[in-house]
């Protein structure tokens, strides 16, 4: 069944419902409907409540926690189509190189099995009183981009253009979708074929500040971009999201210490750990969500030390003074005194 909302209904709930909860809709479990391949390496689930009942009504860059066969959390953005009660989709790139949730999902989950669902907000909403928007999408990045680009191809009197940048058309998750849509002419799709050097230049994009807003979800290399090219727009303009692995990707990453005064530890965090995942492994909760620097979750006091800033959520004014633990690190490998 589709429920279909008229413009103003489905602008309403942008307006209203920025996040909702699974766990006050007391959902718990979804079935895998459908399993199909859209991409390489990119695989699309159809999630079903397993009664058949309607799912809770979403917005764009809402996203899903699931726990996959192979006992990691995950947060996946729902892609669409906005208006479905029926199901729900989220669309997973396989990375071999990951920390093994998205391998054990797509390799270990099949049509019809279950899959818990621990939770999920919208940590990337649409801003409901802009009229002017423009999304930016890297790789897996398109599937909160593409939710946002259903929902205001809907919207009257709001313009949007999409650019959405990929390595060849065979790893472009939607393109026969973003190619027949009725809006296709507000897409732009740029293939790189793997070479940095040929990236989209979104310097024209973003070189004039307007009342535009704009979001970006991808890899840390094309949100650094747009994050430097954007630093002369004002601030709450610019949104971001990823729920990328940060840490791997950092070459230069080196060991260094966290001290918690609060908690009376000391902790080594290795290179290829997060401060987050070193507190976890201690018993220290954080909360967290997007663990890529973007959902602003994991802000936690910083006493003393230099760090190494690789969020996209804290303003200048906050960096002296916090530090968000998915990401930062220490500058220099000196220890970080932290508010634990
Ligand atoms: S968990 Fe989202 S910013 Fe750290």
């Amino acid at each position: 069944m589709i429920t279909v909302y008229t413009f103003s209904s489905l602008w309403a709930l942008v307006l209203t419902m920025s996040s909702f909860s699974l766990a006050t809709a007391a959902l718990n479990t979804l079935q895998v409907r459908r399993k199909q391949r859209i991409a390489r390496d990119i695989v699309r689930f159809e999630l079903i409540d397993p009664s058949g009942a309607e799912l809770p009504v979403w917005t764009a860059g809402a996203h899903i926690r699931l726990v996959t066969p192979g006992g990691h959390t995950r947060s996946y953005s729902l892609c669409g189509p906005v208006q479905a009660r029926d199901h729900w989709a989220i669309a997973v790139k396989r990375d071999a190189q990951g920390r093994g949730g998205s391998v054990s999902l797509i390799d270990g989950v099949h049509e019809g099995d279950n899959l818990a669902i621990s939770g999920g907000d919208n940590l990337f909403p649409l801003e409901a009183q802009a009229q002017q928007h423009i999304l930016i999408a890297g790789g897996i990045g398109i599937t909160p981009i593409y939710a946002m680009a259903q929902t205001l191809a809907l919207m009257p009197n709001t313009s949007f253009q999409m650019y959405v940048c990929s390595r060849d058309a065979e790893a472009t998750a939607f393109l026969s979708e973003l190619q027949q849509a009725p809006w296709h002419d507000r897409v732009q799709i740029h293939h790189d074929g793997g070479d940095p050097s040929q990236s989209l230049d979104l310097w024209p994009v973003l070189e004039t500040p307007s009342a535009a807003h704009v979001y970006c979800c991808g890899p840390h290399g094309l949100m650094d971009s747009v994050h430097d090219m954007s630093g002369h727009w004002p601030a709450h303009q610019i949104h971001f999201e990823s729920f990328g692995a940060t840490n791997h990707g950092w070459a230069d990453n080196q060991s260094f210490d966290v001290v918690l005064p609060l908690s009376g530890l000391r902790l080594t965090v290795p290179p290829e750990r997060s401060i987050l995942e070193c507190l976890r492994s201690a018993g220290v909760a954080v909360p967290s969500s997007c663990e890529s620097g973007t959902c602003g979750s994991c802000k936690v006091g910083l006493l003393s030390g230099e760090v190494e800033h690789r969020d996209m959520v804290l303003l200048p004014e906050e960096r002296a003074a916090h530090i968000m633990v998915c990401v930062s690190r220490s500058h220099s490998g000196g220890p970080l005194e932290l508010a634990l």
